[in-house]
């Protein structure tokens, strides 16, 4: 194996880092060059202890046996097959896995490789659906302020973030926004879920309806909770009052479970948590572990039945990509599946949940810190920005947790954090301490 420490930042200028400061960061750069569990090995040989699990994604922790094994495996028995008009036993094996324990009703399964993509497979089915079924007057998708859905044109004109639109042109057009979860200034500090409000803010929908009438929406998109604005955690009951609205109106309710699934609330996915079936769930990230790129997007039955139609022999849904359903991919997703099923991966979120808010909550009081929130496995810190100088302070402080040996993950002047499942009540006491000692030594 080649000797890949001590790259210097010479070698650095052909990668165009996505999401990244690149010029700051190829003048210090932050590389790892292995992974164990829950460490990262830095390229000067240091230990990080992983507080965001990558990037929400490696939900069963790194670099774990059975799902090396599976891809080593697969790789060498059948590579590559065809995903269109073709199969391979192990995509077949893993829908049927998923649906297995996904929420009652969604029983079909697309793949693709990211979260962008699901989101925009999730928005095309949605439109095409409501077009076979012969209303195709529905061509209105609504989002959410600070909604994140990925990169690509559906998903950034959906999503909320201005700053991931304005320099993108006109964007998909016929969307609309509800107003986002979060009380800037109230209800600080709260643990979990706030009680008020929920049903008054998923009422915002029925203001929307009445403006363009429900005859004209598709569907409506959601993060049950917005991670990566900064973990916005929905008021109590706001949910549940969304998939009354839409069912009442025929929209179809979609629910962006990249970084919620597989686990992180301590169920299989928010929708259980919440208890609210979408009609539609976007999922990838902690689907393979993070290891190679695949999403899934979960649909009804209803849906999926509508498009069986017509000549047999005519394709139902002109969608796809050519790594759907990779077989690679497949065999590391299976894998994860047995891993987060044989180390009770997807509930123990639920055990360690009160120790994680303790912690996060221990952290009051000291400078900077203007909010705590948590739900599951999920934590954010906020801090006050140094004035006219914003994501300053949250930035500083990654770079001393990196260089201190804990992964941190930061938005805005948000610090978020979401341990791989497997973390212990030790090493959460690891990272929340060492946290703790670096806000006390921000500027
Ligand atoms: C809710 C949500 N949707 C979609 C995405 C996009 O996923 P990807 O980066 O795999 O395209 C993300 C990524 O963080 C996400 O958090």
């Amino acid at each position: 194996m080649s000797d890949r420490r001590n790259v210097t930042p010479n070698d650095l200028s052909a990668f165009w880092m996505p999401f990244t400061a690149n010029r700051q960061f190829k003048k210090a750069p932050r590389m790892f060059v292995g992974a164990k569990d829950m460490h990262y090995t830095t390229s000067d040989g240091r230990k990080v202890l992983d507080g965001t699990a990558g990037l929400w994604c490696v939900n069963a922790g790194h670099c774990r046996p059975k799902i090396v094994e599976a891809i080593q495996e697969q790789a060498a028995e059948l590579d590559y097959a065809p995903a269109f008009q073709m199969g391979h036993p192990k995509a077949f094996e893993l829908a049927n896995a998923l649906v297995s324990f996904a929420p009652q009703g969604l029983d079909h399964v697309l793949y693709t490789n990211s979260g962008s993509e699901s989101v925009e497979t999730a928005l095309k089915v949605a439109l095409a659906y409501h077009k076979v079924k012969g209303d195709a007057g529905r061509f209105r998708l609504i989002g959410r302020e600070r909604g994140y859905h990925g990169v690509n044109f559906g998903g950034i004109s959906v999503g909320g973030i201005v700053t991931n639109r304005k320099m993108f042109g006109t964007l998909l057009t016929g969307v609309d926004h509800m107003p986002h979860t979060h009380t800037p200034g109230k209800n600080q500090f709260t643990r979990g879920e706030r009680e008020a409000g929920g049903e008054d803010l998923a009422s915002e929908l029925e203001r929307i309806v009445t403006l363009h009438d429900a005859s004209t929406i598709a569907a409506v998109i959601v993060e049950p909770v917005a991670g990566s604005t900064g973990v916005l955690i929905p008021p109590k009951g706001y949910l549940k009052k969304l998939r009354e609205i839409t069912k009442k109106h025929g929209i179809l309710l979609i629910f962006d479970e990249v970084i919620t699934g597989f686990g992180r609330l301590g169920t299989p996915f928010a929708a259980d948590y919440f208890g609210v079936t979408p009609d539609i769930l976007v999922t990838a990230k902690g689907l393979t572990n993070g290891v190679i790129p695949m999403g899934a997007v979960l649909v009804s039955s209803e849906i999926h039945d509508a498009f069986m139609q017509g000549p047999e022999h005519v394709i139902e849904f002109m969608h796809g990509y050519t790594y759907s359903g990779n077989p690679i991919a497949s065999a590391a997703g299976l894998a994860t599946l047995e891993t987060y099923k044989d180390e009770g991966l997807l509930t123990r979120g639920a055990e360690l949940a009160p120790y994680w808010a303790d912690a996060l909550h221990s952290l009051k009081g000291l400078p900077h810190v203007i909010d705590i929130r948590n739900l599951g496995l999920i934590g954010a810190i906020e801090l006050e920005p140094i004035a006219g100088q914003p994501t300053k302070r949250a930035f500083s402080a990654f770079v001393k947790a990196f260089e201190t040996g804990i992964l941190i993950r930061t938005t805005g002047d948000i610090i978020a954090m979401s341990p791989p499942l497997i973390i212990s009540k030790a090493q959460i006491d690891e990272l929340i301490g060492t946290l703790g000692s670096i806000l006390k030594t921000l500027e």
